[in-house]
């Protein structure tokens, strides 16, 4: 790889802006090959320099990769004109062409991965891969047994084909119920519409994993953190990219 400038690595590495780079750099708490440097425009390279920022080791990454919490009533899109997106909840600092891998609608909470790297972008939201995507829901009505045999069977929500076999778990039975339901594909409100065909309504909507991806219930709604190398690897080597 060749060289690049210190502030504009220590941006892509999601440190934070160049502002908030240059700022850090005045405090003395970053180092390359272990003497420090304050200058931004001190060129290193990713593959040989050993860079620390805050006394931890830094990794240039290709792409980013970003878990956020979406909290309710954002969309899940990079612009739009009437609500807040995902977006605007993310620093300046990310990469250009940033988007979310796939949808939860505005009312649902949970796990978004936001990333430049459209090879996985796509093996997660192949419709042929089967990803699984689990939600915790709060539904009004009874959950049952015989939802979980119809949802392991496939209810049909009017789409030409029935949803494909589901996996649901009943958390509390009650007039109100709490599940955990696991599907592999991705249709447009499909949670809510396979309840709507057993005769219920989701209250609650929250995603809590895509593939090996899990969300990180200590960032709260609106809370981001960049995904480690562990589970970039993970997420990778279960969808068959490497
Ligand atoms: N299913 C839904 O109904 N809504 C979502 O946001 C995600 C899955």
């Amino acid at each position: 790889m060749a060289t690049m400038r210190l502030d504009k690595f220590l941006a892509d590495c999601g440190c934070g802006t160049r502002a908030e780079v240059k700022k850090e750099l005045r405090k003395k708490t970053v180092s390359v090959n272990g003497k420090t440097v304050s200058d931004g425009g001190e060129k290193i390279d990713p593959d040989k320099d050993c860079i620390l920022w805050q006394g931890r080791e830094l990794c240039y990454s290709k792409y980013q990769y970003i878990m956020l919490y979406k909290p309710s009533g954002c969309v899940t899109a990079v612009t739009d004109r009437r609500h807040k997106t995902v977006m605007d909840l993310l620093p300046g600092s990310i990469h250009k062409n940033m988007a979310p891998a796939g949808r939860l609608d505005l009312d649902t909470e949970g796990l978004l991965l936001i990333t430049d790297d459209g090879e996985l972008v796509h093996s997660l939201l192949a419709p042929g891969k089967h990803v699984e995507k689990t939600y915790f829901a709060r539904i009004q009505g009874r959950v049952t047994k015989k939802e979980v045999q119809l949802f392991a069977r496939g209810v049909d929500i009017g789409d030409r084909d029935p949803a494909r076999p589901a996996r649901l778990e009943i958390l509390e039975e009650g007039p109100e119920s709490r599940i955990l339901l696991t599907i592999t594909e991705g249709r447009f409100h499909q949670v809510k519409r396979m309840f709507r065909a057993v005769g219920m309504e989701v209250l609650y909507l929250k995603r809590i994993s895509m593939g090996s991806l899990k969300l990180d219930e200590s960032l709260g709604p609106g809370g981001y953190r960049f995904l480690t190398d562990e589970e970039v690897e993970s997420l990778k080597k279960k969808e068959n990219i490497c």
